[in-house]
């Protein structure tokens, strides 16, 4: 996982009034929402003796444990130690340690790192998914590393092979490009043209239009948040949330904005989840048997011109590791 950075790791559904205990990163995570409905996240272990603090209860408006009732306030600070009584000394050291996080568009961001920055900016989002859109969505479970589930994302070889009956039919195996550009630092944007193989070599990604891009392609924005743009009214969204070094979670989302009554809207695009979950599982039933486990920048792969998304990620995916760690 890349340090400092901001990961999706929840939809805004799941935070409710009640705190819930998940694993994100690799870490045993509590999130519950403070009196205004912020959503707070805090690393689910009591300082006092242990215990998963997402077992207990938010009591006057302060996450409880359910041990011996010590209560956190959103900062992580302890605000009460019962056997101490209501005015007895709070040690110090009782402290809980918080994670930033944001919510918007129905998702929860956790910024995962240190130390953190005495000022955050907020997370990207697709400044083309707009409040006119609606969406369905659903969430999967993979036995993968979260960075093979994102490479799966932005492989534009594979279509014709794991997708044949699917999206990929008509037996396109030549790949002309793929184009890869960045958009600002954070965001990826792929394009690719799958055709017949008539003998001819595959393009190189500077002979292919311009104009092309304008049309079907894919954003990413690092480290774990991706959408298919499949046209100006109909895309689909996915967050990669890694859970730990061999599970992640795939939040997958269908984004429509033909249709502008809410309620038919969403409708729509409930009904187009069975869809994509039937493509996911074409992909997830062979990414989960890659070794090894974790994608790196040398890990004997030997790729094509077809992988350059995947280049690209593997780049800024290492750069960005080392901005965090710098290796001498
Ligand atoms: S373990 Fe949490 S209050 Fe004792
Ligand atoms: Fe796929």
């Amino acid at each position: 996982m890349i340090r400092n950075q901001w990961y999706v790791v929840l939809e805004s559904g799941e935070v409710g009034s009640q705190p819930v205990g998940v694993t994100r990163l690799g870490e045993k995570m509590v999130f519950w929402r403070d009196e205004q409905g912020r959503v707070c996240a805090a690393v689910d272990r009591c300082p006092h003796r242990g215990v998963a603090l997402s077992t207990g209860a938010i009591h006057a408006s302060h996450l409880q444990c359910p041990f011996h009732g010590f209560e956190y306030d959103s900062t992580g600070r302890c605000v009460l130690v019962p056997a101490n009584g209501r005015t007895g000394v709070i040690p110090n050291a009782l402290r809980l340690q918080t994670y930033p996080t944001h919510e918007d568009h129905g998702l929860v961001w956790l910024w995962w790192g240190s130390p953190v920055p005495a000022r955050l900016t907020p997370p990207e989002f697709f400044d083309n998914i707009d409040g006119t859109f609606t969406y369905g969505s659903t969430r999967d479970p993979w036995d993968a590393h979260y960075s093979r589930v994102i490479e799966n994302q932005l492989d534009v070889v594979h279509l014709p092979f794991v997708h044949r009956k699917t999206i990929g039919r008509g037996n396109r195996t030549l790949v002309d490009g793929p184009v890869v550009e960045w958009k600002g630092d954070k965001m990826l944007y792929t394009y690719v043209f799958n055709r017949l193989d008539d003998g001819s070599p595959p393009r190189k990604p500077s002979e292919l239009s311009p104009k092309a891009a304008a049309s079907v392609h894919l954003e990413f924005i690092f480290p774990n948040l991706w959408q298919n743009y499949i046209s100006d009214n109909v895309r689909i969204l996915a967050a990669f949330v890694p859970v730990d070094a061999e599970h992640t979670l795939l939040y997958l989302r269908f984004y429509q904005n033909f249709m502008r009554l809410p309620l038919l809207g969403k409708w729509i695009a409930r009904l187009a989840m069975p869809m994509n979950l039937r493509i996911a599982h074409e992909d997830r039933r062979v990414v989960t048997t890659q070794q090894p486990k974790a994608s790196g920048l040398k890990i004997g792969e030997i790729l094509i011109q077809g992988d350059l998304p995947i280049i690209e990620y593997r780049r800024k995916r290492a750069a960005l590791q080392n901005q965090a760690s710098p290796q001498p």
